[in-house]
């Protein structure tokens, strides 16, 4: 058996029975990907969480030039698609499993805020960014403080698409290596499918019970933040790093429709970010 999943990183995920049970190899596409699946080999690999389960990981090999590793097959559904069915009394407490990722004890960290603002600078420098109206959010994002995104370990691109349901837990596949790991970079990527619809922007027809989960889903997001003793700075640092993770996209976007997307996004973050400024003042 062979089976080929479908990403959007080019690299090849096919389902494989091993000593009569199913694995799944992810194969880079080219050499140039090696280093980088490597990377994301290692993070599985070593990543513990007293939230998601630890998808187990198998080898790492190299086969005419092209790095491959293979990990269990987990036999569930991502989020993204079992939320459009989960039954709506289990999503509140979903959400503030996913949210327990913030860490209780949060300390202002200068080197967060370092590492923030290179990011950003090296973002603006990019000349693709003006095909957007991007300056108000440029500001937004300059002035602000980025010190309460205290480090921690983090997955670093956990979209509803790369978390996988099974048994009433959560598995994590997909691992990234961010320019800075921090529990705010995961936080801001659960929001970014739960509040601004990422994964689900090229549906044309309007899912009602989608749309209903979603909602139920961010206000137990927000619930949790607000619930937690540093629930402003990590309000306000968790919808900054939003705004600058649909920044992060411009360079990638190739679409109309995800042109719309970031254009609508940037509006309603600025505009959340200025009511949020207000609110402070
Ligand atoms: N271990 C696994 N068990 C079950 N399904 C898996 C597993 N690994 C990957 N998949 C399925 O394959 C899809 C793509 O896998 P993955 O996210 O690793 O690939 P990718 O090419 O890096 O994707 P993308 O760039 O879109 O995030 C997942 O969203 C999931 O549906
Ligand atoms: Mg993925």
């Amino acid at each position: 058996m062979n089976i080929m999943l479908r990403g959007n990183s080019g690299c090849d995920i096919s389902v494989i029975e091993s000593s009569g049970k199913l694995i799944v190899k992810k194969t880079s596409r080219d050499k140039r990907y090696n280093d980088r699946l490597y990377r994301q080999y290692v993070k599985q690999k070593s990543f513990t969480s007293s939230v998601f389960s630890h998808t187990e990981t198998y080898g790492f090999a190299l086969e005419d030039g092209r790095a491959s590793f293979t990990m269990e097959y987990l036999n569930g559904m991502t989020m993204a698609e079992a939320l459009r069915t989960l039954e709506l009394s289990q999503i509140p407490g979903l959400g503030s499993v996913m949210m327990s990722v913030i860490p209780q004890d949060i300390r202002r960290c200068e080197s967060a805020n370092d590492a923030f603002q290179d990011k950003l600078a090296s973002l603006e420098k990019d000349r693709r960014m003006s095909r957007f109206s991007v300056s108000d959010a440029f500001k937004h994002l300059r002035r602000f403080d980025w010190s309460w995104a205290s480090g921690s370990p983090c997955h670093g691109d956990l979209t509803f698409e790369n978390m996988i349901l099974k048994d009433g837990r959560i598995y994590l596949i997909d691992f990234l290596d961010s320019f800075y790991d921090s529990w705010v970079i995961d936080v801001a990527k659960m929001l970014q499918d739960a509040e601004l619809g990422w994964h689900y922007r090229y549906e044309r027809m309007q899912n009602n019970n989608l749309v209903i989960r979603l909602l139920c889903l961010k206000e137990s997001m927000l619930a949790a933040i607000s619930a937690h003793p540093m629930g402003r700075q990590i309000f306000e640092t968790v919808y900054h790093t939003l705004l600058l993770n649909v920044l992060r996209i411009i360079p990638y976007c190739k679409d109309y429709v995800t042109k719309c997307w970031i254009d609508r996004q940037i509006t309603y973050l600025t505009r959340i970010l200025d009511e949020t400024k207000e609110r402070v003042l």
